[in-house]
């Protein structure tokens, strides 16, 4: 099954709770949130405090996307708020596998994410160890930049990694992510799209939803 996590980053900020409602009416399965510090990425957006108070109004899936320097030291913060899954960059850290099961320790799922310039094979030890890959499609930082496609050649790689190991795990695309490529990012073994600006600058998000998980119909994936 297809997940599509719609990216808060996108959404009009002064009206986040009806923002919110609109995209769960609209079939989201996720929403994605955007934690960026000025300092790992050279944009800053929201914080735990931010999430804490979306939470009071929503029951989905929390999908939160650590673009910081030193996520183990916010970990507690964002699990308090209300964070399912926590996912920071093998890039923010001296000791990645340290941090991963530093953070999982605290009962919460954890995944890595992986910027366009870093190696799918630096993720192989995690396939068995992470909830979640995270593959980035554009350099972290902003949201409506296009897709970089050389990035989903990493998510076949560690699809292709899972599967002869007999791991089923969650890989994510993250970046530039629309109804017309949606296909192409499923087919190259990615499960959970994140999409921020196709979807929140929609009139029609229920269709663009739509649309990106029946691609999958006519893009599976062909290990
Ligand atoms: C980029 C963020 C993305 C971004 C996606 O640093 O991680 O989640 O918001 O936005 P779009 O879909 O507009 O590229
Ligand atoms: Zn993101």
């Amino acid at each position: 099954m297809i997940y599509v996590a719609p990216s808060l980053l996108a959404a009009d900020f002064s009206d986040l709770k009806g923002e919110i409602s609109r995209i769960e009416a609209a079939g989201a399965n996720y929403l994605h949130l955007d934690v960026m510090d000025g300092h790992f990425v050279p944009n800053i957006s929201f914080g735990a405090g931010l999430i804490s108070s979306i939470r009071r109004h929503t029951q989905i899936y929390f999908d939160v996307h650590l673009m910081i320097s030193d996520p183990l030291r916010y970990a507690d913060d964002f699990i308090r708020a209300g964070a399912d899954i926590i996912t920071f960059h093998y890039e923010s850290v001296k000791d990645p596998m340290e941090t991963l099961r530093a953070i999982k320790a605290k009962h919460i799922r954890c995944g890595i994410a992986i910027s366009p310039q870093t190696p799918a094979e630096v993720l192989y030890p995690f396939v068995t160890e992470a909830d979640m890959l995270l593959i980035m499609t554009v350099e972290p930082g902003f949201g409506g930049q296009s897709l970089i496609p050389e990035c989903l050649d990493k998510a076949t790689a560690l699809r292709r990694r899972a599967n002869s190991l007999g791991v089923k795990i969650d890989i994510e695309a993250d970046g530039g992510i629309n109804a017309d490529n949606a296909g192409s990012v499923i087919a190259s073994g990615v499960n959970i799209l994140v999409a921020g600006s196709s979807i929140f600058k929609s009139k029609k998000p229920r269709t663009v939803i739509q649309t990106m998980r029946a691609s999958e119909e006519t893009h599976p994936f062909i290990g």
